[in-house]
């Protein structure tokens, strides 16, 4: 069979992983974005962003060939490809609805671009997008712009996308399951022909379904993983009022229960990020607007909202006022592998922190530079984990990175002004830790 040529519209995590994720298996893709700087840096080899096992493929792909970023031109990359992918961004509005801008945009340049074009085309929503958009709104845009029929002279479906970001591009080549929602049956049978041929002897299951349901499932993921975290939190919070109690040997309890399984039973300061808080907040918006009022999703937003906080009143509880008090935090981006801090919990807690009147010197592995772009010269930044610890009053783990495991007790005691740690992650074994220092873990009973 021959390849089907592909275009990427959007090289956020999402667009620029499939887009490599395709060249690396030897599709020709065209990688096409608004933006010129990312594009110049993709066509350099250079992911725009931190991304484990990116950066090879990436340029693997530029130097044989088969991948192209490309400014603009939609209509130029309508042309030469044989199917779309469309994976801008879905930022909320104020109010926590989605806006829909770059997707209703996409979907005009590629009506445009349709109406020139002869041969079958098909176009894949790839951005998280509230039920219905595709069908309410990219559907009529397209046939609007290309006058031209859609499941008869062009294809359209809905696939959402399940990566996470740290492991995004290992996600993009091993995903669980593929869901492709479609307009009609060409176009699903299109979009399906070319996942059997990318994964090949290891097609996971692909789901077939209506536009809509595509759309609600990429939702409903998410906000069933963000209620787990939500309610291992709650319990965290529980097994601190019970003496001798201890969250993660809960968890671990409840995980071998094959209906709970063990996985985002990890309790901590609550979830960020780009896709978690969006989502529950839009999937929350999209359902008050159908007439339908999402207590149990209300709840998830509300404990994840108070939960970074506790990492203040810890701090408080050990030192009295914050007044002048050093406090070091390690971890700035909203999970380790990544230096992304859209949502990150740290906010929060420093904000409150200097609210308080806090000193407080941070330290993250990569997400340095953006937390400059945050915090200017609000709070101070070390260039080491023991740096930041020193003449410290207290010390906030705040994300989970691998490089802080491997502190020990004596690391803390020597450099700090007064050794106290608050384990926002659980990182460290409260037994070990203990003896040695005022040492508070979220979830453990006091
Ligand atoms: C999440 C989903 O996991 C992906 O499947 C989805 O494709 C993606 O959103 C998206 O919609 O694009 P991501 O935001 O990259 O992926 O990160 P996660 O690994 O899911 O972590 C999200 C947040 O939850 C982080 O702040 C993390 O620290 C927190 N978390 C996760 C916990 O607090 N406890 C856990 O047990 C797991």
């Amino acid at each position: 069979m021959k390849k089907p040529r592909i275009s990427v519209i959007g090289v956020g995590y999402v667009g620029l992983c499939t887009a490599v994720g395709l060249a690396s298996k030897g599709y020709s893709v065209l990688a096409c974005d608004v933006d010129e700087q990312k594009i110049s840096k993709i066509n350099q080899g250079i992911p725009p962003f931190h991304e484990p096992g990116l950066q090879e493929k990436l340029s693997e792909s530029i130097k044989k060939g088969n991948l192209k970023g490309v400014v603009g031109q939609t209509d130029q990359v309508i042309e030469e490809t044989d199917l779309t992918f469309v994976a801008v961004g879905t930022p909320s509005k104020p109010d926590g609805s989605i806006d829909l801008k770059y997707i209703e945009s996409a979907a005009c340049n590629i009506g445009k671009a349709l109406k020139q074009k002869d041969s079958y085309h098909v176009t894949i929503i790839k951005s998280t997008v509230v039920p219905g958009t595709t069908q309410n709104i990219v559907k009529p845009l397209l046939e609007k712009e290309s006058k031209k029929t859609c499941g008869v002279d062009f294809g359209l479906c809905m696939n959402p996308e399940f990566l996470r970001q740290g492991s995004a591009f290992q996600d993009t080549l091993n995903a669980d399951r593929v869901v492709i929602g479609a307009y009609d049956k060409q176009s699903g049978d299109t979009l399906e022909d070319l996942y059997k041929d990318f994964y090949s002897a290891h097609t996971p299951p692909i789901i077939r379904t209506t536009l809509s349901t595509a759309e609600l499932i990429k939702y409903a993921s998410n906000a069933m993983l963000a209620t787990k975290i939500s309610f291992i939190n709650t319990i965290a919070n529980i097994c601190e009022q019970i003496p001798g109690a201890d969250v993660k040997v809960v968890a671990t309890a409840m995980g071998l229960d094959k209906r709970i399984g063990p996985l985002f039973l990890d309790a901590g300061l609550g979830y960020g990020g780009s896709c978690f808080p969006k989502d529950v907040k839009a999937l929350i918006a999209c359902s008050k607007k159908l007439g339908y009022d999402p207590e149990l999703l209300d709840s998830v937003e509300q404990v994840n909202k108070t939960q970074p906080l506790k990492a203040v009143k810890f701090c408080k509880e050990q030192l009295g006022k914050l007044e002048g008090k050093n406090i070091a935090i390690l971890g700035l981006a909203f999970k380790p592998d990544t230096d992304d801090m859209r949502e990150a919990r740290v906010i929060p807690i420093i904000n409150q922190l200097l609210k308080e009147g806090a000193n407080v010197t941070a330290y993250d592995p990569v997400a340095m530079p953006i937390a400059k772009t945050i915090f200017d010269n609000k709070i101070s930044y070390a260039t080491s984990a023991l740096k930041c610890l020193k003449n410290a009053d207290s010390c906030i783990i705040v994300t989970e990175w691998e490089e802080f495991k491997k502190l020990t007790p004596e690391d803390f005691t020597k450099n700090m002004k007064q050794p106290i740690l608050i384990d926002g992650r659980r990182m460290f074994n409260p037994e070990t830790f203990k003896t040695k220092m005022q040492f508070v873990a979220l979830g453990l009973g006091k």
